[in-house]
């Protein structure tokens, strides 16, 4: 397939310091797009930005928490500021959890539906006068978990499937003005989400309970973005299991609901014991 319509477009991708949102920056770098990379931690966006482009003046970091409503408005500023224009917003950062909710501190939940949730709305809020000027297109990574819900991960589900919600309408109401909008739904990639979703009280549990190098690569992943954004599809869902998933939960709910709870069940160190 080819990528050429990615040449010169302005690509923010939010989360871009590691996993899914490091290789689609990278990806469309190399595409030879102008990528704004955003995330907490600046310093790791900045020494990883000459691997996105060697030419730094086509790369922008900007120091971005999406839980901040004020950051998301600077960071949509700051592209226009540099780069004149905004072709593509994907709403990638995101964190997860894993705790039943009989357990978990509300504060969790919290978490996860102000990155997850209120820092797509903000972004693409702020956005979308540009977006629409360049008919351009709003990504929201969400999660075969944002189909088919995921026990221990209360708060990561409703999250997700709250962003489905949120951009589905929003493709609707702008359905004859030229704007694409994509939800894209990766399964299990390799990266570090796992290792820093929050336990019960809102720390990181610093572990994977899946072994990652079994899993589809954060570079697979970000081809697989790059093609639906290339063909503007409307919705994308990743992985044999994942499009299985979706699938069965939508045909035998209550038999996709006992086969979720034998799947996490077998988990290492499963929230069901
Ligand atoms: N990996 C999977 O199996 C999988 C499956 C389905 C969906 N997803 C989704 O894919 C997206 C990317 O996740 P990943 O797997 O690549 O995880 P990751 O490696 O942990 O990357 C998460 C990114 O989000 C950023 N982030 C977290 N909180 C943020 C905040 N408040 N403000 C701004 N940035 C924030 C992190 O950067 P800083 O810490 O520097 O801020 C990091 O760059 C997430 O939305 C996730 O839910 C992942």
């Amino acid at each position: 397939m080819k990528f050429d319509c990615f040449t010169d477009k302005v690509i923010i991708v939010t989360g871009a310091s590691s996993g899914i949102g490091l290789a689609s920056a990278r990806l469309f770098g190399s595409l030879g797009a102008k990528v704004v990379m955003a995330a907490r931690r600046l310093e790791v966006l900045e020494n990883l930005a000459p691997t996105v482009s060697a030419d730094t003046s086509k790369v922008l970091c900007v120091k971005t928490d999406v839980t901040s409503e004020e950051d998301c408005r600077a960071l949509i500023e700051k592209t226009v500021e540099k780069f004149g224009r905004i072709d593509i917003l994907i709403n990638n950062a995101g964190i997860s959890m894993r705790a039943m909710f009989k357990d978990l501190d509300l504060g969790v939940i919290k978490s996860l539906m102000d990155v997850n949730f209120w820092g797509t709305v903000y972004c693409t809020k702020y956005a979308l006068p540009w977006l629409l000027q360049s008919k351009g297109s709003v990504v929201g990574v969400i999660s075969v978990a944002g189909y088919s819900a995921l026990p221990a991960r209360t708060g990561y589900s409703c999250s997700k499937y709250a962003v489905r919600g949120f951009l589905d309408t929003l493709r609707i109401e702008h359905l004859h003005d030229g704007l694409h909008v994509l939800v894209f739904a990766p399964g299990y990639t390799a990266s570090n989400v796992r290792n820093a979703a929050l336990d019960a009280n809102g720390r990181p549990q610093g572990e994977t309970p899946l072994d990652e190098g079994s899993l589809m690569s954060a570079e697979t992943c970000a081809l697989h973005l790059a093609k639906a954004l290339a063909k503007r599809r409307s919705s994308v869902t990743l992985t044999a299991l994942g499009k299985l998933t979706v699938w069965a939960h939508n045909n035998f709910p209550n038999l996709t609901d006992r086969l979720t709870y034998k799947y996490i069940a077998r988990e290492k160190d499963s929230p069901f014991k």
